[in-house]
Order: structure tokens, then C-alpha cells, then sequence
């Protein structure tokens, strides 16, 4: 059996036990598996902070070489839990949450409010109203209705000028998926630079929030799209933004100070790929906005970054059990084993919306057996339930094997549903050799409890 334990697609903290199993920053599979439960997500601690740490200094270290100030703001969306909400920030970062829900996640774990940004394309009154509550650091306004809702509720409640930026569309595709590239023209998020008559939407904006005095107009936002590994489109992307920034200095006189290049750094999902590096990156990134900004003879605003995959994808693992193996005969003659698991899209839709491939193995033994092709499936009720598309699994996998499947920090837990009424995973912390629950299991009482009857 080849396994890719130690080594990327899994977090640094995964290893193989002396007798094979393997183990996750020093805590035995089969012990989380009995202590916990499956499926369960497991977290390790010392590999999402590394990386949360990694990034922040990547991008200080290469900013400073520029003059220029850096900041690293965690999306939530890819997970967020009181706990980690803490552990990133206690690295240097701050928070980006995209919904009243996020929101109060990083209030609970006591992120101050200067030190949080609240994004999303129809935020509701009472979201912008707790936003304005707890003074984050920045809202990110995302259309002309919005920016004169946010200064209407400023105006309403009396006080300071509310901090916002404004999020444009730079028409720089980037990223995985269709529905991941969110700088296309035609879709919801942020206004377009672009314009093939009069002011574009984004100077509009811009304009916009200038006029109002309920607003103070922090700087410009763009997020390009999720799961890059290409740094040219965050290149072309400064420039756009490094240019509308001039071009509103030119035209009002108001530089603004900061620029948010968003997020959407790729990592490896499959053996064999490479998870982007920061300190590259980082190096690229700040060399192309200083020449941007040496074309442009304006001085160089403080930046921001909003990793969230890259933080949080790699630390993360799902434990589940195999329940059924069924070697079925596919078109061409040869076989594929279908290995069903106790969880499936309910835990992971990322495979069913994106296509996401992943990598899994046995990990509660060691497995000395040749390898079959195998394709990993959930306990759900429709066809497209796959955890893994393709796989090596040992020939001999069988009932009550421990199965992992790799790189699910990011947006597993943070997209599960309750599909077929199956409660969530637990999310499972590991920390130097012992284990804590931050997020419980989900009960079937708990889905009840929301059935009035
Ligand atoms: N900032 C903004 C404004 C965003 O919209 C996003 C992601 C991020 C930051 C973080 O991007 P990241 O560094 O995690 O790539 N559910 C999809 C990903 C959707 C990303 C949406 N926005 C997936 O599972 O691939």
C-alpha cells in the first residue's frame, strides 16, 4: 500500500504510529475514533496556527521590504469556532466574517470589534446595525443601495462615521471552480471597475460613500476568487485597484489608505500537489504593487490579505468508519470498489458542487495488502454522495477500517447540512498529544428540537 503519511495533502502533525496506524499531533486515529466518535472533523492546533502565523510574517516581512503595512485578516467562512476565532487572532490576525453569524462567533471568542470586517452582498439591517454595535474595524459595502443603507443606519443611531470599504469587480478570473471566480463581471459580488460609458460602478461607489459624512471611506476591497495557484491574477487585480485608488485621488483629491487584495490562496488537496507559499507569494505580490505604484507616482497604501483555505484547509482532517465495501463492474471491464463511510455530503458537498477531488486512507492499521481503485461514498440517498472520486485503498479495505480523508479544514464543516437528517460531526482539536472537543456532535435531538410538530 503507497501512503503519502508524512507529507502534503495532510497536516504537519500526521504521522504513522509504530505499528502503522496513524497519528495526528501525537494522538492515536483510533483513540480519536473511540473517544469521539465518527465521523468526526479533527483539527490540529499547531498546524493551523503555523500557517496562520506563516502567512501574517510572510507578508509583513515582504511589505516591509516595500514600506508598505500588512495586515492578515482569517476568513471565517472557511471555519470559523470560538476556539480558532482565538487561536488566529492570538497569531496576529484579525477576523473576516461575511454574516451576522460569523459575526457573533468572533464576538463570543472576544475579537474586538476594531479588529473584525463584515462582508456580504445583502447584509440586513439588524447585521449592519450589530456591526455598527461592536465598531469593526471595517464594513465592506458591496453596492450602491448599500452604502446609502449603512450611512442611513449611522445617520439613524448618531456617532462616529462608519469605516467601509468599497468592493469592486476587477474582471480577473481566478480560481477552481465557476462558482469560486468571484471577479467575473456577471455575478453578485462587489461593482465593476469596468464601464463602457460614464463613471464605472466602483467609482460610483466611491463617490458614493465620499458624499455621505455618516461614512468614512477607508479603501477599496477586491477578492478574485478561491483556491489560486497562479499569483498572476492577485497581480493583475492590485493594478486594477492601484489604478481606481489614483484615479479617484485625481479626481477628489482623497487617497485612500488601504487596500484589500481579499483571498483565495490554493492548497494541495491531492498527493503530489503543492500548497502555495506565503513567503513566495507574499515576495511576488509586493514587488508588483510597488511597480505598480512607481508607474502610477502614487504612494503605497497599507494592505490587507483574507486567507481562509490556507489557514484552516490543510490542518483539518475527516475521520470516518467504513461501513459497506461492494466491488461493482464498471463499463470497461474492470472494478471499482465502493467503500461507503458513516458520514458523506453531508459533511463534505464539496465533492457533489465542485468536483472537489480528495485523497483518502486507511488509517487505523497498518495495510500490507495490494491496492484496489476505490471511490469513497456517503450514507446518503442520491448517487452523487462521494466523498472521494477516485482512490488506491487497500485490497483488503473492510468493515470498521478507519478511513481519513485529507485537507477538509476548509469548508467541510463550515458547508455541512443536515441532509437525510443526519446530525454534524464534531469538530476534535489536537494539541500536543490530547484531544478536545470545540464544536460537539449534533444529536438527532438537537434536529428534533427544531421541529415544532
Ligand atoms: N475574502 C472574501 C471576500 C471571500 O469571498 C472569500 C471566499 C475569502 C476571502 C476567502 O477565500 P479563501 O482564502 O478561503 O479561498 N465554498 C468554496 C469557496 C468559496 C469562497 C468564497 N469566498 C469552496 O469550498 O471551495
Amino acid at each position: 500500500m503507497t501512503t503519502t503519511i508524512p507529507g502534503e495533502p495532510w497536516s504537519t502533525g500526521v504521522a504513522r504510529t509504530v505499528d502503522g496506524a496513524v497519528e495526528v499531533a501525537g494522538v492515536d486515529v483510533r483513540e480519536l475514533a473511540v473517544e469521539h466518535g465518527t465521523p468526526a472533523y479533527v483539527l490540529d492546533e499547531a498546524d493551523l496556527r503555523t500557517r496562520a502565523r506563516g502567512y501574517r510574517r510572510a507578508f509583513e516581512a515582504a511589505f516591509a521590504e516595500i514600506g508598505a503595512g500588512v495586515d492578515v485578516y482569517y476568513a471565517g467562512k472557511a471555519f470559523l469556532s470560538v476556539a480558532v476565532a482565538r487561536w488566529v487572532h492570538e497569531e496576529g490576525l484579525r477576523v473576516d466574517t461575511a454574516t451576522g453569524g460569523e459575526l457573533a462567533v468572533a464576538l463570543r471568542a472576544g475579537i474586538p470589534g476594531a479588529d473584525i470586517g463584515l462582508h456580504g452582498n445583502n447584509k440586513s439591517d439588524s447585521e449592519i446595525a450589530r456591526a455598527l454595535d461592536a465598531g469593526v474595524g471595517r464594513i465592506i459595502v458591496d453596492s450602491l443601495v448599500e452604502i446609502e443603507r449603512v450611512a442611513d443606519a449611522v445617520a439613524a443611531r448618531g456617532g462616529d462615521p462608519a469605516p467601509v470599504m468599497v468592493r469592486v469587480t476587477t474582471g480577473v478570473h481566478a480560481g477552481g471552480h465557476e462558482y469560486i471566480s468571484t471577479a467575473h463581471e456577471d455575478q453578485k459580488f462587489g461593482l465593476s471597475i469596468a464601464s463602457p460609458d460614464g463613471d464605472p460602478p466602483a467609482m460610483q461607489g466611491l463617490l458614493a460613500v465620499l458624499a455621505r459624512p455618516e461614512l468614512r471611506l477607508l479603501g477599496i476591497h477586491s477578492h478574485i476568487g478561491s483556491q489560486i495557484l497562479d499569483p498572476s491574477g492577485f497581480e493583475v487585480a492590485a493594478r486594477a485597484v492601484l489604478t481606481l485608488r489614483a484615479q479617484l485621488a485625481e479626481r477628489t483629491g482623497v487617497l485612500v489608505d488601504e487596500v484589500d487584495l481579499g483571498g483565495g490562496y490554493g492548497i494541495a488537496y491531492l498527493p503530489g500537489e503543492v500548497t502555495l507559499d506565503p513567503d513566495r507569494i507574499a515576495k511576488d505580490v509586493a514587488a508588483s504593487v510597488q511597480a505598480t505604484a512607481t508607474d502610477l507616482g502614487t504612494p503605497l497604501p497599507r494592505f490587507s490579505i483574507e486567507p481562509g483555505r490556507a489557514i484552516v484547509g490543510p490542518a483539518g482532517l475527516t475521520l470516518y468508519t467504513v461501513g459497506t465495501v461492494k466491488p461493482v463492474r464498471i463499463d470497461d471491464g474492470t472494478v471499482r470498489t465502493y467503500v461507503s463511510i458513516d458520514g458523506g455530503m453531508s459533511d463534505n458537498i464539496r465533492p457533489a458542487l465542485y468536483g472537489a477531488a480528495y485523497h483518502a486512507e486507511v488509517v487505523g492499521r497498518l495495510a500490507t495488502a495490494g491496492t484496489v481503485l476505490a471511490r469513497v461514498v456517503g450514507k446518503h440517498c442520491e448517487s452523487g454522495d462521494i466523498v472521494v472520486h477516485e482512490v488506491q485503498l487497500p485490497a483488503d479495505v473492510r468493515a470498521g477500517d478507519l478511513l481519513a480523508v485529507a485537507a477538509t479544514g476548509a469548508y467541510g464543516r463550515s458547508m455541512a447540512s443536515n441532509y437525510n437528517h443526519v446530525p454534524r460531526p464534531p469538530v476534535v482539536a489536537v494539541t500536543d498529544g490530547g484531544s478536545r472537543v470545540l464544536v460537539r456532535r449534533e444529536t438527532e435531538d438537537d434536529l428534533l428540537a427544531l421541529d415544532l410538530g
